[in-house]
């Protein structure tokens, strides 16, 4: 059975094209490339030409998730479980797949309504990508640019979905409390980064977070830094994932979804054993605004009222 490979990119609709701008470089230390007036930009990590397609537009969200697979048999293979499954496939255009800088791609909507590009063919850049910020540069490539977590409205039949049409394997869960709110995540991995794609309900945009993983601790600390200064606003402070073990924090994007900077995460095969995680974290990961008395104060009045 043909499997997607990676995920080869993600597609944002942003407001505000210029704070991406500056976020995508000087924070993540991403490349702007192929700059597309009015319209948007794209931003380069690795190899591939490109692997964030910044779009104009008012949704500030995820606009699609981009599949690697091999190649035009794949892709067809793919298309027809879909299909016979009784999906909604739609054949991208000619046009479609030169603004996606791909050989061909077909779409579909998840369980959830979160849309999917699954492509073959993606154009590699000329030059190697060398970071302004991140010395160590990116672990992507072979991995995909990262990690997506989307929103789920039925978690068994989204699991399902990836599975036994993408053919996406379950890494493991994460159900606990946090600060009063109900964790229920299923993670799911494409090759060896533990997962490319995890999903949850109870989320206001389709995007929850998305991650980059830099090849270096300092260089988290150093983006932790530059967050900082820039004024950005910090979701969770540094910490340990127990499941990929990815040190790391998260902050706010310019359009209000998260964002993730890690490193140290580990890599995993065929003998991967799932499981079930009853914390986020090892360590860390706390969201300071939660934290304050002003806030603690705040919640207690609230109480009080009620
Ligand atoms: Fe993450």
């Amino acid at each position: 059975m043909s499997s997607v490979k990676q995920t080869g990119y993600l597609v944002f609709e942003v407001s505000d094209l210029e704070a991406w701008a500056e976020f995508g470089t000087e924070i993540l230390g991403l490349e702007v490339v192929d700059r597309r007036g009015d319209a948007g930009f794209s931003l380069r990590m690795d190899g591939y030409q490109q692997r964030f397609f910044i779009e104009h537009g008012a949704a500030d969200d995820l606009a699609a998730i981009g599949w690697e697979v091999e190649g035009p048999s794949a892709l067809e293979e793919i298309a027809q479980r879909l299909k016979d499954a009784g999906h909604e496939v739609t054949q991208g255009s000619p046009e479609e797949a030169t603004r996606r800088n791909v050989e061909a791609l077909i779409r579909v909507d998840d369980p959830a309504g979160n849309p999917n590009e699954i492509f073959y063919g993606p154009k590699m850049a000329d030059e190697p990508f060398v970071s302004k910020v991140v010395r160590s540069g990116f672990v992507a490539d072979e991995q995909g640019f990262g990690h997506v977590v989307v929103v789920s409205k039925d978690d068994a039949k989204h699991q399902e979905f990836y599975a036994t049409m993408f053919g996406l394997k379950l890494s493991d869960y994460i159900r606990c409390e946090y600060f009063g709110h109900k964790i229920d995540v299923t993670f799911m991995h494409a090759n060896a980064r533990h997962h490319s794609l995890a999903f949850g309900g109870g989320q206001l945009k389709r995007i929850h977070h998305f991650m980059v993983q830099a090849h270096s601790m300092e260089d988290v600390g150093l983006c932790y830094d530059r967050f900082l200064f820039s004024g950005g606003m910090v979701h969770q402070t540094l910490g340990r994932h127990p499941n990929d073990k990815m040190f790391s924090f998260y902050g706010y994007t310019p359009s209000g979804f998260h964002f993730e900077f890690g490193a140290g995460a580990i890599e995993i095969d065929d003998n991967w054993e799932t499981t079930t995680h009853g914390k986020v974290s090892e360590w860390g990961h706390h969201p300071p605004q939660l934290l304050t008395k002003a806030y603690r104060r705040a919640k207690e009045a609230r109480q009080n009222k009620d």
